[in-house]
């Protein structure tokens, strides 16, 4: 790759910047000053300006649409995984899942190697929100029921409390005792819509998240499977949810 679109794509400058920057003689490679901004490089090269080492890992972005029946991890020896999804050109880019989601939920996984928007999106204080469209055995929802949810309420499932923080349930259909509901949550405890429904005495039979700061997947389960670059306004969805400019 160029020297130039190397460094603009670590972030760097902007393609004119960093070829500024380049021409300066402020870039080093390998220990060499280098003035060309078309000089071939690779991410392997130790790639320095101004003395300081330069992060020349590409940023990527993707989103995999998770079928059920998938690890959401990058190695397994007897199970599907998402890394099964992702193609072996890829495969040195260190990409991983952002966040989980359990064997048995269907949908919208970002999968990135930028590591602190990875962290953000999963952390509880920038509360981004994720829409979960689950089907479910068990009663129909009540109003206040509906409202503890709002409020948020203490979990004692596992023994031992804890806050689940306000989520806004709101039913789709009902009959025969099943349903759909969506649940929209904007943290991300391990298992959390299963037991929340639990909490409630409803079964959650299917599980699929629809959304994730905006960014979308249809409903139904047709799109499982795709893997694609993330489009640059799914992107700004994120950096904005996330406050990173
Ligand atoms: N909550 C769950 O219960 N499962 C998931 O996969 C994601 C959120």
């Amino acid at each position: 790759m160029r020297l130039d679109r190397l460094l603009a794509n670590s972030g760097l400058g902007t393609r004119s910047g960093v070829r500024d920057m380049i021409s300066g003689g402020g870039v080093e490679v390998n220990g060499t000053v280098v003035t060309d901004p078309s000089a071939h490089v690779s991410e392997s090269d130790l790639i320095t300006y101004g003395g300081s080492p330069v992060n020349c890992q590409t940023k990527l972005y993707y989103l995999l649409d998770k079928p059920d029946g998938v690890l959401t991890a990058m190695e397994d020896k007897r199970l599907p995984c998402v890394a099964d999804y992702i193609p072996s050109e890829l495969k040195s880019k260190k990409l991983s899942p952002v966040g989980r989601l359990d064997y048995h939920t269907s949908g919208l996984l970002i999968i990135t190697n930028d590591g602190e928007l990875s962290h953000r999106l999963q952390s509880p204080k920038y509360k981004v929100p994720k829409i979960y469209l689950a089907t479910f055995r068990g009663l129909e929802w009540r109003e206040n029921e509906i409202a503890t949810i709002s409020s948020g309420f203490t979990i004692k499932d596992k023994g031992y409390s804890e806050q689940i923080a306000s989520a806004k349930l709101e039913p789709l259909d009902f009959g025969s005792g099943t349903g759909r509901a969506l649940l929209t949550l904007t943290e991300g405890k391990t298992h959390e819509v299963r037991r929340i429904f639990a909490h409630f005495n409803k079964e959650v039979s299917e599980l699929r998240r629809i959304e994730l700061a905006g960014i979308k997947v249809s409903e139904d389960t047709g799109s499982c499977g795709t893997f694609r670059p993330l489009e640059e306004s799914e992107l700004k969805l994120l950096y904005d949810a996330t406050g990173m400019a």
